[in-house]
Formats: C-alpha cells, sequence, structure tokens
C-alpha cells in the first residue's frame, strides 16, 4: 500500500485545490449568509407586519428543504434567465441558505439581551434605533460569536453539497482522483481528513478568540 499512498501525493494539488474551493465558497456564503441573515432578524423583531411575515416565510421555507435541492434550483432556475457558473450559483446558494439559519442566531441573540437594558436607554433618551445600534447590537454580538463560529464549521461540511452542480470544491476533487487512480476509497479518507482538519483547526481558533473576548468582556 506504500505505493499507492505515494500515488496519492501525486494529486496534492487537487486536494488543495478542493480544500481552497471549499473553504473560499464557505467564506464567502457566510458573510452573505450573516449580512442577510442579520437584515431578516431585524425585520422579523421589527414592526412592519407584511415583511415580518415575508421574512417569516423565507426563514421557514429555506430550513423547511434540502440544501441539494436549492443548489439545483439557483443554479437551474437562474441559469434559464442569466449564464450563471457553477461556482456562482453555488455559492449564492449555501449564503441565501444560511441567513435563514444565521437570522435565527442573531433573533435569539437579542432576544437574549435583558429588556431592562434598552428599557434603560431608552428612558436615558436614546431613541429605538440608537437603542438597537449602541446598546443591544454590540452585546448581542459578542452573545452570538461562538453561534456564527459553528455556522462557519457548518458550512465547511454543508457546501459538500455544490459539488452536484460541478463546482471544483473538495468533493468534486476526490471523484476526479478516484476516477484517475482507480482507487475508491483512498481518497474518499484523504478528503474525510481534510475536512476534520479544516473544522477542527477552526473550531480551535474560535474557541481562542471567544476566551479573548470573554476576557475583554469581564
Ligand atoms: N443539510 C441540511 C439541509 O440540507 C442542513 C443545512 C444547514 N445549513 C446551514 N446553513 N447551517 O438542509
Amino acid at each position: 500500500t506504500g505505493a499507492e499512498t505515494h500515488s496519492m501525493w501525486h494529486y496534492w494539488t487537487y486536494f488543495a485545490k478542493g480544500v481552497g474551493y471549499t473553504i473560499g465558497i464557505s467564506f464567502v456564503a457566510l458573510i452573505v449568509g450573516a449580512l442577510l441573515g442579520a437584515l431578516l432578524a431585524f425585520v422579523r423583531l421589527g414592526s412592519i407586519t407584511w415583511l415580518k411575515t415575508l421574512a417569516n416565510a423565507y426563514v421557514a421555507f429555506v430550513r423547511g428543504t434540502p440544501l441539494m435541492v436549492q443548489v439545483m434550483f439557483i443554479y437551474f432556475g437562474l441559469g434559464m434567465f442569466y449564464n450563471i457558473s457553477a461556482i456562482v450559483a453555488g455559492t449564492l446558494a449555501v449564503g441565501l441558505n444560511s441567513a435563514a439559519y444565521v437570522s435565527e442566531i442573531f433573533r435569539g441573540g437579542i432576544e437574549a439581551i435583558a429588556p431592562g437594558q434598552s428599557e434603560a436607554a431608552r428612558s436615558l433618551g436614546l431613541s429605538q434605533k440608537d437603542t438597537m445600534r449602541y446598546v443591544v447590537f454590540p452585546q448581542a454580538l459578542t452573545a452570538i460569536w461562538p453561534a456564527l463560529g459553528n455556522e462557519f464549521i457548518s458550512l465547511i461540511k454543508e457546501t459538500s453539497i455544490v459539488s452536484i452542480i460541478g463546482v471544483a470544491d473538495l468533493i468534486y476533487q476526490l471523484r476526479i482522483v478516484q476516477a484517475d487512480t482507480y482507487r475508491g476509497v483512498l481518497p474518499i479518507t484523504i478528503a474525510m481528513v481534510l475536512y476534520f482538519i479544516m473544522t477542527y483547526s477552526l473550531s480551535k481558533v474560535l474557541k481562542h478568540f471567544e476566551k479573548k473576548m470573554h476576557h475583554a468582556n469581564a
């Protein structure tokens, strides 16, 4: 088996490229998800009824359908009208999916800030908007940081779905290596270990920042 393992080294650029795509897509999708998710959360906590209904429906629908179908829907659906590349469609789909999950994280974070905080701020003369902006939101952000980190970790794993529309992520690369080497399990094992290295080291980095933040707030 020494020779087989050796032959895998020959394909390291494939795996490296796959890891690059997987991290890149996850990161961009996380940014999209965080921005849109925050917006959704504010709408859902706000007072404009029809917008709330729309945002709630979006979250329910996205969470109630498989990411795999959403990826295909965005790619082939938008593809009917625009010449959209698989990488853009895949990243967009994962980002739109993440937004629904992130909006729940934000909503929980904002609701977790004691109501006395905003009452105090309001009685000191801050407007509703400024209360949210300077009192509630900064605290909520600290509170939800770990959950946002977990979402990033989830996305690293969940992006594996985009391989079905031909995005050159880690799963896609492992298939190429399988076809090229006639090795079934070894490329899978390598990809699995690489996924674990990504998620595990990310969790360590996040833990580090989490500790730092707690010290800063103490
Ligand atoms: N795999 C599940 C699905 O297909 C969960 C997706 C989780 N997405 C997320 N952004 N955390 O729906």
